[in-house]
């Protein structure tokens, strides 16, 4: 299931009668949560039209190389790198004789030569031309080039010969490419993340937050999305892109930063909070701008905000949890005292005290803290440490699970 999260997948289908089956192939890694394009050459829609692939991938489907319209949506260089995989499927004589002469004389075939992507071929054809010499020697050639051959299968064919040369079932394919992004650290999981700080309002103008920038929590949502996850990033007000592939939700206040963050938790496998929470919030909020009266000092009523993470960790689906601790001194020892009080899996702490790392700097430097353990990461980018910080929590996350 959803092993295909956020991977996008270019589903390239040739002419041949096992076309029909390129149909329920979409489906089934739509299912797996792919992003799936279809590029289909003319043979093929003589077999299957692009209409049903248009309906089942969910966008429109590209048929020509020089097509203004489609280059003006995105172009195939744009389509050649926007892929993670190139899965051809059927894939016909023909295509694989044009593919291992290294042509680029039709869309699919420039698409293989203009992606670094890795691409699998499934061929499909009557079993005497799988037999002969050419196409042979084409596949081996296409094989020492990196490609993955998978199939065919043998049995009956739709010309009425049996031998080799059916195409792979779609499941069988489906799986296969699934397989293709195991090694992804991630692959398969949910994560929310937390990020920014929040905003509580005093009146329709003013409101108590504070510096954090939101760096943080954004490089761990960019870091997890690379690492094969689907991730909701929720966010306070901050100033930056969300990263592509995230659905981000946008908050202001912590009230409403929970209210996101338990929509749906049954089915997160990971939590981490990086946001810079406010821990209390006024009692009231004025509804009119509160205006300067004559007493020197105003007192303002707070009142405890609730324990994002912690109400998470409580949760009877509750998911592996992972807080942040900013901290300025003793360190470990707060890091540790979080880690129970909040019940967390694992907190990620780091001194706020030493200039150029922590809040609204660009790098960082952090102690990974277990209930056994002190891990310290040496400083580096924030973009970096989210990078170590994913495969970290993602090898503690899989032992938990096994
Ligand atoms: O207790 P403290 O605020 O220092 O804990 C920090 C950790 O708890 C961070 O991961 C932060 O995102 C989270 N937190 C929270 N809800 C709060 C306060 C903190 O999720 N109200």
């Amino acid at each position: 299931m959803h092993r295909l999260t956020n991977r996008q997948i270019l589903l390239g289908i040739t002419g041949g009668i096992a076309a029909y089956k390129s149909a329920e192939l979409t489906r089934l890694l739509k299912k797996a949560g792919a992003d799936v394009r279809v590029v289909m050459t003319p043979a093929a829609t003589e077999f299957i039209t692009p209409l049903t692939l248009q309906a089942l991938s969910g966008h429109p489907v590209h048929l020509q190389l020089l097509d203004p319209e489609a280059e003006a949506g995105m172009g195939h260089i744009e389509l050649a790198r926007w892929a993670d995989h190139i899965l051809i499927a059927p894939a016909s004589a023909d295509f694989i004789a044009r593919c291992a002469a290294g042509m680029g004389n039709d869309l699919l075939t420039t698409l293989c030569l203009a992606s670094d992507a890795q691409i699998s071929l499934a061929p499909a054809m009557n079993q005497a031309m799988w037999r002969d010499s050419h196409t042979q020697a084409n596949i081996e050639a296409l094989r020492v080039a990196g490609f993955n051959i998978w199939g065919p299968d043998a049995g009956e064919q739709a010309c009425g010969d049996t031998g080799p040369g059916r195409m792979l079932e779609p499941t069988d394919l489906a799986e296969r490419l699934a397989a293709e992004f195991d090694y992804l650290a991630l692959s398969g999981k949910t994560v929310f993340i937390t990020a920014g700080p929040t905003r509580e309002p005093l009146d329709p103008v003013r409101f108590i937050s504070n510096h954090s920038s939101g760096k943080m929590g954004y490089a761990l949502a960019q870091a997890a999305v690379d690492a094969g996850a689907k991730v909701k990033l929720i966010s306070g007000p901050v100033n930056l892109m969300p990263p592509e592939r995230v659905d981000c939700v946008q908050i202001e206040t912590a009230e409403q930063m929970l209210a996101a963050s338990m929509e749906g938790l049954e089915s997160c496998d990971l939590f981490i909070g990086a946001a810079a929470v406010a821990d209390y919030r006024p009692v009231a909020i004025a509804e009119h701008k509160i205006k300067k009266g004559n007493e020197e000092i105003m007192e303002l009523r707070l009142v405890k905000n609730p324990d994002i993470i912690a109400t998470v960790a409580k949760h009877t689906h509750r998911p592996f949890t992972v807080g942040f601790a900013a901290e300025t001194r003793d360190l470990i020892h707060y890091a540790r005292d979080k880690l129970t009080r909040k019940n967390l899996d694992l907190v990620i702490a780091n001194d706020v005290s030493v200039p150029g790392i922590g809040f609204n700097s660009n790098e960082n430097q952090v102690t990974l803290v277990t209930a056994d353990k002190a891990t310290t990461l040496p400083q580096t980018s924030k973009r970096l440490l989210a990078k170590q910080l994913i495969d970290q929590i993602a090898l503690q996350l899989k032992s938990k699970q096994a």
